[in-house]
């Protein structure tokens, strides 16, 4: 059994990150900046707060047709985003800086969301590792391979907390918790950005989106966000306030409106709650078109009102909206923006380039032989197969199918089985379906020799042809063991693609029922981009891996797990719920006046579904055993300033060496407002032989036990908590302690 490896890889790329020049970012640049800028027209500061789009490969409805080599010799434009690769960014990059008036360099930027080339699992899949070091290491290579494509800046991590599977862009987060999403939010920040800006092989992060995406309502995309200052405060903004304080360099506006003023305008959370309560100095990006999108809803008359809004709010690029190009100008001379309110914008972008010692060297992004070299090494494919082993959450096995010993025969069957574009999910860069391992391969060449693997894919993700079934129902009958490989396809979740019903789509699962009338051992291997609705298939498949969508080495990670070269140690991150019609459902919920108990009309409840989750948060098997003893407190009394330790001892009671994540998780049992029956906070991801046991601590503090207010203070109680640790979210024994 594979035991991580996890500081070998990461050493070999922080290596590789120390190369860069001085640590710029702790440099001051202001006097170099008040030169630059004393030199500046008004249209030339303008332009650098419009970023524009190349075309190779748009991440939204083009509208500005010109070429951009034309605007950026015109000095229109300051950023650019989807032009890529180490020679056609130096072009571009040659324009700016040989052919405009003052040769200010542009930044070119990309949505390096799991890897640039190289593609690692979707970032829900990763955050299922709980593994801080193997995710931060996953971004480190993106950022290299990135910067070696002549890019400085991706948006990403997306750090927006969601609680709706029906929201395509699930995909792209760290699922529900704020405690968890704010450890992840951290570990990529310092990923990408490493601790040098200057370096050429780190690039800027950007939290996004800004904020409260994750509550559209109806897990439809851009829809509505309407939710408590509170609850925005307690639920969604923790993960920016990581970014933020891991030093992310920039932020990027959401889509939607929040509690009726939508975020790209809307003052109480940029000036007040990122500006002046966090004192967060850096740069916003609007999304694609946002800051126009306030005349479609409704806030603002046109483009001109539109970008008044925006600067005046702070938000210091206008991506794709055209409404600073077109209107700021104008705004200035009419006297309703201030020169100085657009000097602090141009500052901010100033200062990111040189930070990044563009002004240095504005061509050390573009080397096109590190570019050659870095790009989809041995060691890279080392590291997304590391990051996709550990993404793997083992949902069933109920009858230790896994891992596989020597079968004479599998039967590889599902639309998911050989479909190399899937693997890579949604928002996959310049990923190549070319260099992907599917799960086919990837069974093909563990399996051996001595095992004759076949393969039928049965049917298709969507649709209603059923023809293949047949072949696939033979295959299963001829072989040992069957891996049905079931699920999305990757353009089912990510931006714009939310589902109404979270089944396997088309005929899926009849096939699956097909299968299970051979009666023959049948492994499902899930590919998806969010919680799916799995109530039959739990009840009916007693094994059940959920695999997500793992990237270019999908195919070797998942063969590594179901050969049992790495036991899965993988735990969901998102509550998965037996239908939709229990949207949302997740673990920290508030407990209620009438909170639920069997049997009983007069309680929380449905009378035609569980009130729990299918599968919850922090859930995930083994091919080990896990066992945990009696949490004990060093005191049950905590007087001001003092600190109780919780032990518990864990033992690996089953045949596997193994991983674990063992999760801390505390109630308040009576604030000054609800809260909820339990929140994680804290949790150790322990390597054990078998056999082995560990004694694993958490320290508690008042910290631990406070919570924010609607205005923004953080308060903690005396009174009674309860204290909770295990290896789920679900089905844990409380202690209990006294704060005083
Ligand atoms: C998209 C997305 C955002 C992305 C941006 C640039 O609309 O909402 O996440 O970074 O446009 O591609």
């Amino acid at each position: 059994m594979m035991k991580p490896h996890k500081i070998l890889w990461l050493g070999c790329c922080l290596a590789v990150a120390g190369c860069g020049g001085d640590k710029s970012s702790a440099r001051n640049y202001d006097k170099e900046i008040d030169q630059l800028m004393d030199r500046m027209t008004l249209a030339e500061k303008i332009g650098q707060m419009n970023q524009v789009s190349g075309k190779s490969n748009p991440t939204g409805v083009l509208k500005q047709y010109s070429s951009i080599e034309g605007r950026v010799r015109e000095g229109k434009i300051g950023t650019v985003l989807n032009v890529t690769g180490a020679a056609t960014t130096r072009e571009l990059q040659r324009i700016a800086v040989e052919e405009t008036r003052l040769g200010i360099p542009l930044i070119f930027a990309l949505d390096v969301i799991h890897g640039y080339k190289t593609i690692s699992p979707v970032p829900l899949a990763e955050s299922c590792s709980w593994d801080m070091e193997t995710i931060e290491a996953s971004a480190r290579m993106a950022a290299v391979e990135a910067s070696a494509a002549g890019l400085q800046w991706t948006f990403a991590p997306m750090v927006d907390i969601a609680r709706d599977p029906r929201w395509g862009r699930v995909m792209e987060g760290a699922g529900e918790d704020p405690y968890l999403g704010s450890h992840i939010a951290r570990a990529r920040v310092r990923g990408f950005q490493g601790d040098d800006l200057s370096a050429p092989n780190t690039i800027l992060a950007c939290a996004k989106h800004f904020a409260g995406y994750g509550a559209s309502e109806g897990g439809r995309d851009y829809n509505t966000v309407d939710i408590s200052d509170q609850r925005l405060r307690e639920l969604y903004l923790p993960p920016f306030k990581a970014a933020a304080d891991a030093g992310a360099a920039t932020f990027m506006n959401s889509f939607n409106e929040l509690s009726g003023v939508p975020a790209t305008g809307n003052r109480f959370l940029v000036k007040q709650i990122l500006r002046n309560e966090w004192g967060w100095d850096g740069v916003i990006v609007s999304d694609w078109g946002s800051v126009a999108e306030m005349i479609p809803h409704g806030i603002a008359e046109d483009k001109k009102q539109a970008a008044l809004l925006a600067v005046k709010n702070e938000c210091d690029i206008d991506m794709e909206g055209n409404c600073y190009p077109s209107s700021l100008e104008e705004l200035v001379k009419e006297g309703k923006v201030s020169e100085k309110e657009i000097d602090r914008s141009v500052r901010r972008i100033l200062r990111l380039k040189y930070e990044l010692g563009l002004f240095d060297d504005p061509y050390r992004y573009c080397d096109e032989q590190r570019e050659k070299e870095v790009t989809l090494s041995a060691a890279h494919r080392e590291a997304a197969r590391d990051m996709a082993r550990k993404s793997i959450v083992l949902l069933e096995n109920r009858k230790s199918v896994l891992p596989l010993g020597k079968p004479r025969s599998i039967a590889v069957v599902g639309p998911l089985a050989d479909s190399p574009v899937d693997m890579l999910g949604e928002w996959r860069a310049k990923g190549d379906p070319k260099e992907v391992v599917t799960i086919l391969r990837g069974i093909e060449k563990t399996a051996g020799a001595g095992t004759r693997v076949t393969h039928a894919k049965g049917c298709d993700v969507t649709g209603s042809d059923r023809s293949g079934f047949a072949e696939a129902v033979r295959a299963a009958r001829s072989a040992d063991v069957v891996i049905a490989c079931l699920g999305e396809s990757a353009d089912m979740s990510g931006e714009g693609y939310c589902r109404s019903e979270l089944g396997l789509p088309g005929v899926q699962q009849e096939l699956l029922k097909e299968l299970k009338k051979t009666g023959k051992p049948i492994v499902l291997l899930l590919s998806n981009g969010r919680p799916l609705t799995l109530a039959w298939e739990k009840e009916n498949i007693e094994t059940i891996v959920e695999t997500w969508f793992l990237g270019t080495e999908a195919g070797n990670a998942v063969a590594d797990v179901l050969f049992g070269k790495y036991n899965p140690s993988g735990k969901l991150v998102m509550s998965f719920p037996y239908n939709v019609g229990q949207i949302p459902v997740y673990y920290n919920h508030k407990h209620t006046g009438r909170p639920f108990e069997p049997n009983q009309r007069y309680v929380m409840h449905y009378i035609d579904a569980p009130v729990d989750a299918l599968y919850p948060f922090g859930y995930g098997l083994s091919y080990t055993r896990f066992e945990y003893g009696e949490p004990t407190l060093s005191s049950d009394r905590m007087a001001a300033g003092d600190t109780i330790t919780a032990t518990v001892k864990v033992t690996n009671a089953g045949d596997y060496d193994g991983e674990e994540v063992v999760q801390l998780y505390i109630r308040d049992l009576k604030a000054q407002i609800t809260r909820p029956v339990k929140e994680l906070k804290g949790f150790r991801k322990i390597f054990l032989k078998k056999g082995e046991s560990a004694d694993v601590t958490f320290d508690i503090t008042r910290a631990e036990l406070e919570y924010v207010l609607a205005d923004g203070s953080v308060v903690s109680d005396p009174g009674e908590f309860e204290l909770f640790i295990g290896g789920s979210s679900a089905g844990l024994q409380p202690v209990r302690f006294s704060a005083l």
